[in-house]
């Protein structure tokens, strides 16, 4: 067998201190640390449904006839339906295989080596793992005492380098909800600003409806 030694001089430079990203902390890790016991621990960080899959998605999937041929990569039919369900028209909606999969393209598609992106801290960890992926740097502005974000500094932070915002509403993991004016502010900048409402159903705010009106916003 051929030695894979020395392998890691083949791999990207800037991605050799690279510290990933990980999913995935069960409850168990936090056994000793808090005081709720294991079983009574509800997971909320990684925005996962404690109540399970819904039965009628599971018959589903198990009833699909064509697992074997790839799907329409249009994602025509369900579009039609997002487009129903969010109000929004199909032509400004696209799929992705869960969030993290559109963060990943969106910040590939406008990241590349030495671009910033803002980012109102703390938030979700995918950011930084995705932006510097792409060779960007993520330009940290701390929100207030509250949480809350601090729309002055935002703006205070964008350089020539800067090419995208991304604020978590409601944020993760602190709960905080941005008002509307806020964002609307931050979308002002004409910069591509990424809302990310993975934890929508909590806050039932969203700014969705505004996507077709402002040509640089993204909602996921
Ligand atoms: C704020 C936020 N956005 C996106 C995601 C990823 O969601 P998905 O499972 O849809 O990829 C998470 C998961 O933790 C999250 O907390």
């Amino acid at each position: 067998m051929a030695s894979s030694e020395g392998i890691e001089r083949f791999i990207r430079p800037d991605l050799i201190a690279f510290g990933g990203y990980s999913a995935r902390k069960s409850p168990e890790t936090l056994e000793g640390k808090v005081e709720v016991p294991v079983e009574n621990i509800i997971k909320l960080d990684a925005n996962e449904n404690p109540y399970g899959c819904s039965p009628r998605v599971s018959q589903a999937l198990a009833a699909y006839p064509d697992l074997n041929i790839y799907p329409d990569d249009g994602q025509t039919r369900l579009r039609k339906l997002l487009e129903r369900c969010s109000g929004v028209d199909a032509k400004h909606i696209v799929a992705g295989s869960g969030s993290n999969q559109l963060i990943d393209l969106v910040l590939r598609l406008f990241i590349s080596k030495g671009d910033e992106v803002i980012n109102c801290v703390p938030t979700f960890g995918i950011y930084r793992f995705s932006t510097e992926l792409c060779g960007g740097t993520l330009v940290e502005v701390p929100r207030d005492e509250n949480f809350a974000v601090n729309v002055s500094a935002i703006k205070a932070a964008i350089s020539k380098k800067t090419k995208m915002i991304i604020l978590a509403n409601p944020n993760n993991p602190t709960g905080t909800i941005t008002p509307q004016q806020d964002i609307l502010e931050i979308v002002d900048t004409r910069l591509p600003v990424l809302v990310d409402e993975a934890y929508y159903e909590f806050s039932g705010q969203t700014v969705v409806p505004l996507v077709s009106q402002y040509r640089n916003l993204m909602v996921l």
